[in-house]
């Protein structure tokens, strides 16, 4: 598959973000990334549910719900009503996770899990075949804007062995620190889906560099 990009909203400037959704609209990205902080899983809070549905009213591609909270499941269906659809909920938040799986593909959305930084990609061994995404946080999460972690390359080729036979339609998504230096080397490694959020925003040019990240260079 070619890898999908996925520009985050966090990073947009939310005192103009139709502004900012149109501009992803207009470009070659694929998915909204939508990342949901509580202030307690994570030591930031983000927005709420308000905000995802004016994104989703406006958004012409998916959204890419990316819940940073504690017990989802409490708002699983909240976040579906309010126009996600992929969920993803965080690995080191779920007591019960593939009851939380369950729940979301049964709500109709695609579901995910992602990874900290520290959770080693094999506890997945008995959830892997059962997931849509997993998504590999190359930051600890909570703030855009922070330094990719090196060691996201080997866990991607982990998690691509992992995949392998057994989910082969697997999103591979990585998160945090994407830039045009390493998204060639993170898509050779195994990710099918990049996020960025402060490079294409702080970049002069925001439509420009999404699409540079769709176009990469034949390898
Ligand atoms: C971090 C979030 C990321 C963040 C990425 O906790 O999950 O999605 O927005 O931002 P950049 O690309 O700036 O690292
Ligand atoms: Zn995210």
């Amino acid at each position: 598959m070619n890898h999908l990009i996925a520009p985050s909203v966090l990073a947009a400037d939310f005192a103009n973000l139709q502004r900012d959704i149109e501009l992803i609209n207009n470009s070659e990205a694929d998915w909204f990334h939508v990342d949901i902080m509580d202030g307690v899983f994570v030591p930031n809070i983000s927005f709420g549910f308000p905000v995802v549905e004016s994104i989703a009213r406006h958004a012409t591609k998916p959204l890419d719900v990316h819940l940073m909270i504690t017990d989802p499941d409490r708002y699983l269906e909240t976040f579906k009503n309010a126009g996600a659809t992929n969920i993803t909920v965080h690995y080191e938040a779920c007591t019960h996770l593939h009851r939380t799986i369950d729940a979301i593909k049964k709500m109709g959305c695609t579901a995910g899990v992602a990874l900290n930084p520290h959770t080693p990609i094999s506890l997945l061994e008995d959830i892997i075949e059962d997931v849509d995404l997993v998504l590999v946080m190359s930051v600890n999460p909570g703030f855009g804007g922070q330094k990719f972690i090196k060691h996201t390359y080997q866990k991607l080729h982990t998690l691509k062995a992992l995949a392998a036979g057994r989910n082969d339609s697997l999103y591979i998504e990585v998160d945090g620190g994407v830039n045009l230096t390493n998204a060639t080397s993170l898509v050779k490694a195994g990710a099918n889906v990049l996020v960025a959020g402060n490079f294409v925003f702080s970049s002069d040019n925001p439509m420009k560099t999404i699409n540079s990240l769709k176009e990469l260079d034949p390898f």
